[in-house]
């Protein structure tokens, strides 16, 4: 590993959001973000309830100049003083994603700087590591619109999938299950703040694979029966008793899964430290936050989660995945392609294919 200070830029379409971020690594490995813009496309796409590909990429077009542009002018530097380039190659909606990627190839030619084509998920692997220090090894709950999943992190191209969704992920079953209480889009956090109020304590809903063996997830189930009784919901307090059953629901499966992967997890690593990171949009969420938390703290890990900034997509974690690949020497050609599907880990989704589908199109 090289020993000196690395500044990236990093860049960030393979979704909603239009981000890009300065950041710099230094030998010791202590990470400073100099600057990290996001422009959210929500209002373009909330008229539709969901993300459509066709405006996302339009719209990443007409600003990925401008916002590359204030990134750069917000860290206070110029390309000369970039070490390398770091833009997410995927998965993602192809036609974002070739916005950000190409975009980035142009500044890599044109300034003869090193290419990182970085793997988003990688990013959401890394986020937490954007505001703490937390080595690897680490076991990791990704959980966001388009994954969830459960890794174990030995380091930066080392993840190990443990379980995955066998349907919808965490942040779409949240998303979907909100449209049905007839919440604006995007429904996570709009569902979190209707369930503030509201008293879980009434409604039974199902426990998808409970007691299963394995680290898999599904939320089908969950998403028919909270339809079912939203359509039978007549008041706002029934609203929000809803909305909070749903939301300890997802929490629930969320930790009793993550409970087996520690299991798992301890059993693989004996005397080691043992620690635990979520990561991804769902993290945002203060409910599952809080029970993965006595999760991790009951099991004997220490817990870590992204600041709420770097929980959603921003373009600081692609930029920091970017810079730790760039420290092992690890960069791409100018031909590295745009992938609308792209695996953490390749081995494992090839022997166990998952089935991710979803309004993001299937990322995983
Ligand atoms: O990581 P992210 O920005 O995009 C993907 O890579 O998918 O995650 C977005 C997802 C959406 O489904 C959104 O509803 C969910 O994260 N989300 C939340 C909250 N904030 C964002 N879900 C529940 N509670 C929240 N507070
Ligand atoms: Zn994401």
């Amino acid at each position: 590993m090289t020993a000196e200070s690395l500044t990236l830029l990093g860049l960030e379409t393979s979704c909603d959001e239009t981000a890009a971020a300065v950041l710099r690594r230094h030998g010791d490995g202590r990470v400073e973000v100099l600057s990290s813009i996001i422009a959210s496309q929500i209002a373009e796409h909330a008229p539709y309830g969901g993300v459509v590909p066709e405006i996302a990429a339009r719209s990443h077009v007409e600003s990925i100049d401008a916002i590359a542009a204030e990134a750069m002018a917000g860290a206070g530097i110029g390309y000369g003083d970039l070490s390398g380039i770091a833009a997410t190659a995927g998965p993602g909606l192809v036609g974002g994603v070739m916005v950000g990627l190409s975009f980035g190839k142009a500044v890599a030619l044109a300034r003869n700087l090193p290419l990182v084509a970085v793997n988003h998920l990688e990013g959401h692997a890394v986020s937490a590591r954007l505001a703490a220090d937390i080595p690897y090894p680490f076991l990791l709950l990704l959980v966001s619109g388009g994954h969830c999943q459960l890794l174990t992190v030995d380091g930066i191209g080392a993840c190990h999938r443990m379980g995955s969704t066998i349907d919808d992920a965490a942040g779409e079953a949240f998303d979907k299950i909100a449209k049905t209480l007839g919440l604006p889009y995007p429904g996570g956090p709009a569902l979190e703040r209707l369930a503030a109020e509201g008293d879980a304590s009434g409604i039974t809903l199902p426990r998808a694979l409970l007691g299963r063996e394995g680290c898999d997830f599904s939320f089908s189930g969950l998403k028919t029966a909270a339809a079912r009784l939203a359509e039978a919901v007549t008041d706002e307090a029934g609203r929000r008793n809803l909305a909070a059953a749903v939301q300890v629901a997802i929490a629930r499966q969320l930790t009793e899964r993550t409970d087996r992967a520690m299991v798992t997890y301890r059993a693989a690593h004996p005397g080691e430290t043992l620690r635990f990171v979520v990561a991804g949009g769902v993290a945002a969420n203060r409910h599952v936050r809080e029970r993965l938390q006595a999760t991790a703290t009951a099991r004997g890990f220490s817990f870590d989660a992204p600041p709420l900034v770097y929980c959603t997509d921003n373009a600081a974690m692609i930029a920091l995945a970017g810079a730790e690949r760039l420290a092992l020497g690890l960069t791409d050609g100018l031909d590295a392609p745009a992938r609308p599907r792209w695996p953490l880990d390749t081995a494992s989704a090839a022997a166990n294919p998952t089935h991710t589908p979803g309004r993001k199109g299937a990322k995983a």
